[in-house]
């Protein structure tokens, strides 16, 4: 049997890490999970609740005894999607108003941790797939491949807009890149494990590459790093 590694894929904002790293692990028969999923699913309960967090939370623990999220296969869809205490809101968390408040919800200190604690149990299994923002650099630091994926602003702004469109929500370029800036300064300025290249990570700006290109570029690197492991493993065994 090969040997299962751990894949992090961290990144800007809309710099397609999830269909990417869904493409890869489709390929590697690995589970893919998406880590910025689960924040959003937080912000939503937020939002849901009218929850203030401008300010200290101080029953922010009690606040997220009441969340439970988690991963359901839609085998019509072939996809994995994302429930907020048994309720599907795959489509809910996609949506602007949430893009808007998910940087600052997700840099509450508790909030990570929460969400870290049930990535790394996620990960257990070695096999997956996962991206975000601190998959290499605090999550899975060990992973045996980690890529980070960048692009440029008004590519990535116009793959956003298509997506949106594509869920009949309108956004304009304006408003998206807007978006997309304030999230990308948030998160790489927050103080909990901000967005950055973990030193070991790869490079990968697909600015001028096509999907296609891009996962060969992962996929090339993963069966390397599959191979390296199997070989280690003869050697030890
Ligand atoms: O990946 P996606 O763009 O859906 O993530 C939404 C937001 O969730 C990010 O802008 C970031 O604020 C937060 N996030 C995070 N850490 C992760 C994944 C996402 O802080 N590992």
């Amino acid at each position: 049997m090969d040997a299962k590694i751990i894949i992090a894929i961290d990144g800007y904002a809309a710099c397609g890490k999830s269909t990417t790293a869904k493409m890869v692990a489709q390929h590697l028969h690995y589970n893919y999970i998406d880590s910025g999923a689960m924040y959003r699913a937080v912000t939503l309960f937020f939002i849901q609740q009218k929850i203030n967090y401008q300010q200290e939370i101080p029953q922010i623990e009690e606040i997220l005894s009441q969340i439970n999220i988690h991963f359901g296969y839609n085998a019509a869809l072939q996809k994995s999607e994302t429930f907020l205490n048994e309720v599907n809101v795959e489509n809910e968390i996609r949506k602007m108003y949430v893009s808007e408040q998910v940087s600052p919800i997700s840099a509450i200190p508790a909030i990570r941790k929460a969400m870290v604690t049930q990535q790394q149990k996620l990960g257990q299994a070695k096999g997956i797939v996962m991206d975000g923002r601190d998959i290499g650099t605090h999550v899975f630091p060990e992973a045996e491949l980690k890529i980070f994926m960048t692009a440029d602003m008004h590519i990535r702004a116009l793959r956003r807009q298509k997506e949106l469109e594509e869920r009949k929500e309108i956004g304009t370029l304006e408003q998206i890149i807007k978006n997309l800036e304030e999230r990308d300064y948030q998160d790489t300025h927050r103080k909990e494990n901000p967005l950055k290249q973990a030193q070991d990570a790869y490079l990968l700006d697909n600015t001028q590459l096509s999907f296609e290109e891009q996962c060969q570029f992962i996929l090339q690197l993963a069966e390397e790093k599959i191979r390296q492991k199997q070989q280690l493993s003869y050697i030890q065994n």
